[in-house]
């Protein structure tokens, strides 16, 4: 047991899929695996264990931002001993030619977020996918029927911005970042502090400059694509 997981050691698989949203983690655990088990339902985050393939595999929500993120990336890691995790989660574009249900492979992940700015004394740390990890899903995603981008995304600390900053995404969309989230930077960092793997796969939600976002139905359409994608590199 950890402080915010119920599960025993080896409870967990040693892949464990991670979308922000716990009744995400149900409906994979429901939809797309085989002889599932809840292994976590404290304060309603709900991982589970089960297969795909005959390949044991975890999902485990994480909740929104790089706080809810970093502990349970650090719980899985250090009390549970998991190797490879890989984000499935949404993003809003802001590149022109990054357009709704779009996939992203984040291969890096600036921040606004202060906590890499603590840990690392002001200095700069880039948080970077596992190579490995990115190459396969790379070439999985290529051989699918997917408008695919590989690239750097901005893992805000703001859903909703305060009109006296101005635009806040001005600078990143100028330094060619593709998009915005809330959890990646921090995954890549604790990944790498344990030199474990980590991966974030993302679906395009929304267009932020182009106030578009995807119907539910569209939204749906796209996340069996990325699950496709994620469950191939179990
Ligand atoms: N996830 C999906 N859309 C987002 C947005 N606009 N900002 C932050 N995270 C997101």
């Amino acid at each position: 047991m950890s402080i915010h997981n119920q599960a025993k050691k080896g409870d967990i698989a040693k892949t464990v899929l991670l979308p922000g949203d716990p009744l995400r983690a149900k409906f994979i655990a429901d939809n797309f695996l085989e002889d599932t088990v809840c292994y976590n339902e404290v304060r309603g985050m709900l991982g589970y264990t089960g297969y795909y393939n005959g390949q044991q595999v975890s999902v485990q929500g994480t909740g929104m931002g790089m706080p809810s993120m970093s502990i349970y990336a650090t719980e899985l890691i250090e009390e549970y001993d998991c190797e490879q995790l890989i984000r499935i989660g949404s993003c809003g574009s802001i590149q022109p030619e990054v357009q709704l249900r779009d996939i992203i492979l984040a291969q890096g992940a600036c921040t606004d977020n202060g906590m890499n700015q603590l840990r690392f004394g002001g200095l700069q740390f880039a948080p970077l996918a596992d190579f490995d990890l990115l190459h396969r899903a790379y070439t999985i995603a290529r051989g699918k029927d997917v408008n695919l981008h590989v690239g750097n995304v901005l893992s805000s600390d703001f859903f909703y911005n305060d009109e006296h900053i101005g635009d806040p995404f001005a600078v990143w969309q100028k330094f060619n970042v593709l998009a915005v989230e809330m959890e990646t930077a921090a995954l890549y960092t604790i990944a790498a502090k344990y030199k474990k793997r980590a991966l974030s796969i993302l679906t395009v939600s929304d267009h932020i400059p182009e106030g578009k976002s995807t119907t539910s139905e569209q939204r749906q359409t796209t996340f069996t694509q990325m699950m496709d994608i994620a469950l191939k590199l179990v």
